[in-house]
């Protein structure tokens, strides 16, 4: 059977040979480029737009302002509060202002130069603390706060009266850029017919589509959007790329000439969303041994200048602020606090490391005053099945994590490791540190509108299978395991089974590819799909063995073959059954698979639901060393111990694991984004230090396989996974190895030898 075994990715080839097609790759006739004109100043009115001068550059073919829209000047998404092209304000070091379309890439830089903006400053908002104290001129609301959520339940102040121990800190964590390889890029082709096509980067084809529609005042069936190769996601393009598309559309439009809009590093990194910053400050009563009676937790994320993700971001990190605990008495408030700086988003864990950053860190200080083992405490407080969780969800079934704690401690020899000292005159001194999370998969009740998902299959004459999905691949490996699902659903070869880009006239509406959800999405809209094709062949079983009662549940399709289960002499190739239901029955055999996600709930009051349909579980163990002289960190090894219900392709969740647990490590100890009175200093990859293969530790992957009933072939999302426990690891391995509190990250030298010397 095609699941379960590491079949070769279907974009391997194409990929290593460099053959791949990426946007940039795409050339149309006559072809235009554009350039975006970005605003410097984080907070100021725009007094006015020169552009004579800029026009004069010879090749250039348009200037567009929000005046040229022929639609709305908004993007339809949570909230529309950002303007599409700004307007009298700006309000982050980035907000687009205007559009320039040239006919090389080089006329349009030039342009840019010439383009005068007349600006008058306003004072900005720059930090979380600034945009909680600034009630006055609020930049949303009245009290500059997007959104805001609460969990209250049980009796929180009655815990912490009769608590043994308190722990309580203030956490602050960094921003992330998502650095994907494929800066952000669109390319914009206008049909003669008054329509338009878009191809592109992007994880949101449908996002995209909608946003372009509504630019464009056109109605949603004269877009249509295709996915181009896509060099990597992770969130940051989610929403993005609806922009960016919308802008390459606006002047494909003008201009009646395709436009490529491709983004330079810099650009990118200005323009673009990042991971909130968060500042958690977190209250945690124990008792004598250990377990956790109650928390309390107040939780702020810098979502930026407009609202964009924010409030979904924000509403997944609240439902997991409590961790993969038991706990009854639960007092959560958050809050996305608007400032002047770029709007932030989507980005691998959408909300939640910065959250279980703190918690993870509070287990560790609780083990510590307590003088138990943090493999312990964490054992004795984890969740399982018949518990509920934080929300106060009944878990019945599906829950991995104290089989990935128990796995991982044995296999780093966690607890013996722990209790081995340094040696207190070595510069180098050793650390080791855990962490255990849980994930929510798929969009769950904060996004309950967009939980379905449909799948094209189509059998063809020969035996070979088309497939068309509506989610995305952006490196993850969709492509791959659909097609491995399709395969073992149809007991045919992997190889007769071919996935095409994602087409919006294609495939219907699927939401976006995000929040882990793809291979459970997409993976039962394929099983949903091929389902009812092997329906429609029954006539054709019927028929060639002459029994009138075969039903689905009779047949076992099996290596290219159909066996009837209550029968053993009575079996035929696919293939012909195939040929014989199209050339004599005429059967049709394509169909659309249409999947709903299972139920999900959340009360707005008190925080109570079944807030996700199933949980992911992950248990990381990391081995370092910390120079207690210069700061500096030796990453030895990171042990990831992930339930992802079912390894469809178990050297894709290594993979996953792999990159994962890098991109944890930069958030952890390298990566920092930093401002100077609201301009990004750090645009490149020169000043925003990304770790590299010299800094990549041994990693090691264990996958551990609890299935759920729900998901195609037991198996649940687990994407994102794979970097969010790595931070509160990392600084629980550093505060083992010298005995201090960390509260904060990233910890590059400079901060982790303030930390020492404290
Ligand atoms: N892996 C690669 N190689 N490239 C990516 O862009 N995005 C991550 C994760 N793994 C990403 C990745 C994020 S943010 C998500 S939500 C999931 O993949 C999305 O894919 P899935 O739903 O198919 O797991
Ligand atoms: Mo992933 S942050 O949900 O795209």
């Amino acid at each position: 059977m095609s699941v379960g075994n590491s079949v070769i990715r279907k974009d391997a080839y194409a990929k290593v040979t460099g053959r791949e097609k990426f946007t940039s790759d795409l050339y149309f006739p006559g072809m235009l480029y554009g350039k975006l004109v970005m605003s410097d100043r984080p907070h100021a009115i725009v007094k006015g737009i020169y552009t004579k001068n800029a026009f004069k550059v010879k090749g250039v073919r348009a200037i567009l302002t929000h005046r040229d829209i022929p639609g709305k000047n908004r993007l339809p998404l949570i909230f529309d509060d950002m303007p599409f092209l700004a307007e009298d304000t700006v309000r982050y070091h980035g907000h687009v202002i205007a559009l320039i379309v040239a006919e090389k890439r080089h006329i349009a830089d030039l342009a840019l130069r010439y383009i005068d903006i007349k600006y008058e400053d306003l004072s900005p908002i720059l930090s979380i603390e600034d945009g909680l104290n600034n009630k006055e001129n609020p930049l949303f609301g009245d009290d500059n706060i997007f959104k805001s959520y609460v969990i209250k339940r049980g009796d929180v102040e009655g815990a912490f009266k009769g608590a043994h121990l308190v722990v309580k800190n203030t956490y602050k964590t960094p921003y992330q850029e998502h650095t994907y390889l494929e800066n952000q890029s669109m390319l914009a082709y206008p049909e003669p017919d008054g329509g338009i096509t878009v191809y592109g980067s992007m994880q949101c084809p449908f996002y995209v589509r909608d946003a372009v529609a509504a630019i464009l005042g056109l109605p949603l069936s004269r877009v249509r959007v295709i996915q181009a190769a896509t060099g990597g996601g992770f969130g940051g393009k989610e929403d993005v790329p609806s922009l960016i598309a919308a802008y390459a559309a606006l002047m494909a439009f003008k201009t009646s000439r395709p436009v490529l809009l491709s983004l330079s590093r810099e650009e990118d990194m200005v323009f673009s969303s990042k991971r909130h910053p968060g500042l958690i400050h977190y209250e945690t009563a124990f008792d004598r041994s250990g377990f956790i009676l109650g928390v309390r937790v107040r939780y702020y994320l810098n979502a930026g200048a407009y609202a964009t993700l924010s409030p979904v971001v924000l509403w997944r990190g609240t439902v997991h602020a409590v961790g993969p605990y038991r706990v009854s008495n639960i007092d959560v408030e958050a809050f996305a606090v608007a400032t002047n700086l770029v709007p932030c988003g989507a980005y691998r864990g959408f909300g939640t490391p910065q959250i279980l950053f703190a918690h993870e860190r509070q287990m560790d200080e609780a083990a510590k005053r307590l003088g138990i083992n943090p493999a312990r405490i964490r054992e004795i407080n984890l969740i399982d099945i018949g518990d509920k969780t934080p929300t106060g969800q009944l878990l019945k079934e599906s829950v991995g994590i104290k089989e990935t704690l128990k796995r991982a401690i044995e296999d780093t020899d966690f607890i013996n490791k722990y209790n081995e000292a340094s040696d207190d005159d070595n510069e180098w001194q050793k650390g080791i540190g855990l962490s255990t999370v849980f994930y929510g998969v798929g969009l769950g009740a904060g996004g309950k509108h967009l939980a379905r998902s449909g799948a094209f299959v189509q059998i063809n004459l020969d035996g070979s299978v088309e497939i068309a999905v509506g989610q995305t691949e952006m490196g993850q490996g969709l492509k791959t395991v659909v097609s491995q699902i399709a395969a073992s659903e149809l007991g045919i070869p992997y190889s007769m089974v071919n996935i095409v880009d994602i087409d919006t006239s294609r495939v219907p509406d699927s939401g976006p590819t995000v929040a882990s959800r793809g291979t459970f999405m997409a993976g039962n809209a394929v099983i949903i799909a091929c389902r009812e094709l092997k329906e429609r062949l029954l006539p054709v079983f019927r028929k060639i063995w002459k029994r009138e009662n075969i039903i689905l549940d009779g047949l076992l399709f099996k290596d290219g073959m159909v066996h009837y289960k209550s029968d053993s002499s009575l079996s035929v190739p696919f293939n012909t059954v195939i040929k014989s239901a199209i050339l004599e029955h005429k059967i049709n055999l394509s169909t659309i698979g249409w999947y709903r996600a299972p139920f999900t709930s959340f009360s707005y009051e008190n925080g109570e639901g079944d807030a996700y349909f199933t949980y992911s579980y992950a248990t990381n163990v990391v081995e370092l060393m910390v120079n207690i002289n210069t700061g500096e960190l030796k990453i030895k090894k990171i042990t990831a111990c992930l339930d992802v219900g079912k390894a469809i392709n178990p050297q894709q969740v290594e993979g996953q694991i792999q990159g994962g647990s890098l991109q944890g490590l930069g958030y952890s100890w390298l990566e920092e984004i930093k401002h100077k009175d609201g301009i990004m200093q750090t645009n490149n990859l020169s000043t925003y230090i990304i770790p590299t293969t010299l800094d990549t530790p041994t990693i090691k992957p264990i996958i551990v396989e609890v299935p759920y009933s729900k998901g195609p072939f037991g198996s649940k999302g687990f994407g994102e996974l794979p970097l969010m426990g790595i931070a509160p690891a990392v600084a629980n391995a550093v505060s083992h190895a010298i005995d201090r509190n960390i509260t904060e990250i990233p910890l590059t030298p400079e901060r982790l030898l303030d930390i020492i010397n404290r």
